[in-house]
């Protein structure tokens, strides 16, 4: 395991009784392990286990309970009861633990509800506020072009949540990779989604992070574009959009192609003078290319989302795809079939692949294990993540297998280095014009949708500062909270209604959830600037009747730094969705029961402590989002 230093040199100013460390665990960054091990303290001083074994089988509780321990886990001599027994004898209430409960096989552990809630809130609020981001162990980010910050009131991102496992590691992203000249299709959409999301993640986790662009820009098509475009192409319409041109003339060459089978012979023909790298036919394809990223970076700008590297098929070697197919065949694994050249895989039921065609030409294939190979020298990543269509897992398969069967450490299994994320299929994603088959009309779509449904609220509507901006940022929070709302491997169904909706869980949901938290010190001018925390009464959050709300949405801030942890292992985004619906729900919930506009002056100290509680939440809810490559609004 890699020696995860703590988050920070940081010290709470809020301290608890010292505790045992436990490997992995970080008090510092997560102040729920600190309330964990004092769990496992007790189970290991009152079951014979170590601290260690116990703190294992720490795990967060159902329906209202904190942390819930299985007793079977342990595999220790004697009945459940008897074991219960011993757990509930030695127990007495301390500074972390206010209760223990047997269940059956179960023990429910109950926090300490006021130094729960003092230790949370004042890491959140230490953590974004006070410790600079700087204090963090490894650099964030090698971007080489840091998108701007589109929404300069936001608050500003901390380190609450963020942890270092990742310190000194790097990983290269690949994710996106639209075709040039084809459709922008519904699959590339959500590995845009998700591979963002997982860019920001591995960041938050401390890993360099390289995020990269693999484009379709290589291939016969480009031989047809280059004939269709003698025809039909012109500068103007290029410069103008050259994603749109590019298509239509793809479109249209296509169709000449179907009547006259001379047209394909001619693409052909002229996409071999590419591969041999004739200047002449290569001219006119930098060009297409070059207008299409810069196309691409605007689009990709309004969704937040931003790429380090642009790559493509077209930028694999020649070399490496050759040395890599020469000692395929060195090992034994090709086959002649008619000229081409086949890898037989059958023996991993893997199936068999062509890897060269019969014209000497190069294929997807082989192009992506050139490409690894190439990456590897060139960034020594110490992990690869390819975001694809589950549509492609026999391609991933099929060529990760031929790198481990080529001898290359970081392709061998054992050290997961190669990660390919998949995800389901998208039904139904058309606009109310057609077929989508352009990025803008997804992202103009939603921006009009959600415009139209702003605009039936006049009032209202005439109050939003900018509802251009306003009603793009929801449509698009809308989409991706769609999309990774459910684990990534389901197939879903594209509903332009249900996920611009306000009700319902769904991304307008959200922003709104935010907006109100936002709105708080905006209509609370008298209560600020609040004091520092260790000066806030915050034990007023726990008396009674508003105890349980108030105490819910502190526990959840809590756990956040567990969701990013566990979304790092598990590659889902849907935990962190889950995570900002259970604490807008939570937020919702408390909002009458722990008001702060109806308590007068001399209510003061219960007021700041509960708008202190909101702050928290706002920040928490904000970072989460943000994860999720969201950017939340402050009005709406
Ligand atoms: N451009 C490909 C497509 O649209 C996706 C590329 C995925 N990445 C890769 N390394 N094969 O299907």
């Amino acid at each position: 395991m890699a020696s995860e230093g703590p988050l920070t040199t940081y010290q709470s100013s809020f301290t608890l009784p010292a505790l045992p460390s436990v490997p992995g665990t970080d008090p510092s960054s997560c102040v729920l392990d600190g309330f964990r091990i004092a769990i496992a303290q007790l189970l290991s001083e009152s079951l014979g286990l170590t601290v260690e074994q116990a703190y294992a089988g720490v795990d967060y509780g159902k329906k209202g309970e904190d942390f819930t321990v299985a007793l079977p886990r342990f595999r220790l001599p004697g009945k459940v009861d008897e074991l219960a027994k011993k757990v509930i004898d030695k127990f007495t209430p301390n500074e972390y633990i206010e209760s223990v409960v047997a269940d059956k096989a179960f023990l429910h552990f109950r926090l300490n509800t006021t130094n729960m809630i003092r230790a949370v809130l004042t890491q959140v609020y230490e953590l974004t506020h006070v410790v600079p981001a700087t204090q963090q162990a490894s650099s964030s980010s090698s971007s080489a072009s840091p998108s701007k910050d589109s929404d300069s009131s936001s608050k500003p991102e901390g380190l609450y949540g963020k942890n270092t496992v990742g310190a000194g590691k790097r990983v290269i992203v690949e994710f996106s990779s639209p075709n040039i000249a084809k459709n922008f299709h519904v699959g590339h959409l959500r590995s845009t989604i998700i591979g963002a999301f997982l860019v920001n993640l591995y960041k938050a986790c401390g890993w360099e992070v390289i995020s990269m662009n693999y484009l379709g820009d290589w291939g016969t098509q480009f031989g047809l574009i280059a004939s269709g475009y003698e025809q039909y192409g012109n500068q103007k319409d290029l410069e103008a959009d050259a994603i749109k041109h590019l298509f239509d003339i793809y479109v249209q060459v296509n169709k000449d192609a179907e009547a006259d089978p001379s047209v394909k012979e001619k693409a052909a023909a002229w996409f071999k003078r590419m591969e041999d790298g004739d200047e002449e036919a290569l001219a006119n394809w930098r060009i297409w290319r070059e207008l299409s990223i810069r196309k691409y970076t605007e689009e990709y700008d309004r969704l937040n989302v931003a790429f380090d590297v642009y790559t493509g098929e077209s930028e694999v070697g020649k070399a490496s795809m050759d040395a890599a197919l020469e000692k395929l065949e060195e090992m034994d694994l090709i086959e002649d079939s008619n000229g081409a050249k086949l890898i037989n895989l059958t023996k991993h039921k893997l199936e068999k692949a062509v890897v060269r065609k019969k014209d000497g030409t190069s294929i997807y294939l082989t192009r992506d294990i050139g490409g690894a190979i190439e990456r590897y020298e060139k960034y020594k990543f110490d992990k690869l993540i390819y975001v694809v269509s589950s549509q492609q897992d026999l391609h991933l398969a099929q060529f990760f297998k031929i790198l481990e069967l080529m001898g290359y450490e970081w392709a061998q299994p054992k050290n997961q280095a190669l990660v390919h994320v998949n995800y389901g299929l998208v039904q139904g994603m058309s606009t109310r014009r057609g077929t989508v088959v352009f990025l803008n009309q997804i992202i103009n779509e939603a921006a009009s949708v959600m415009h139209e449904q702003m605009k039936s609220n006049e009032e209202k509507y005439n109050a939003v500062e900018d509802p251009e901006m306003t009603s793009r940022e929801i449509g698009i929070t809308g989409v991706k909270i769609q999309d990774m709302a459910a684990k990534r491997i389901n197939n879903y169904t594209f509903n332009w209604d249900r996920m611009l909706s306000f009700e319902g869980d769904t991304g307008p949901y959200l922003q709104y959830a935010h907006v109100r938290l936002a709105s708080l010190d905006r209509k609370n001018p008298h209560l600020l600037p609040l004091p520092a925390p260790s000066e806030l009464q915050l034990d007023l959050l726990a008396a009674p009747h508003t105890s349980q709300q108030a105490r819910d949405i502190a526990f959840l801030l809590g756990s956040y730094p567990d969701v990013v942890k566990t979304a790092l292992k598990t590659h889902e985004p849907s935990g962190v969705v889950t995570f900002a619906f259970r604490l807008s729900h939570a937020i919702s919930s408390a909002w009458d029961a722990v008001s702060v506009k109806s308590l007068g002056e001399e209510e003061r100290d219960k007021a700041q402590a509960r708008l202190f509680l909101y702050q928290s939440a706002r920040d928490v809810l904000g970072s989460a989002l943000r994860l999720l490559t969201i950017r939340p609004l402050e009005r709406m």
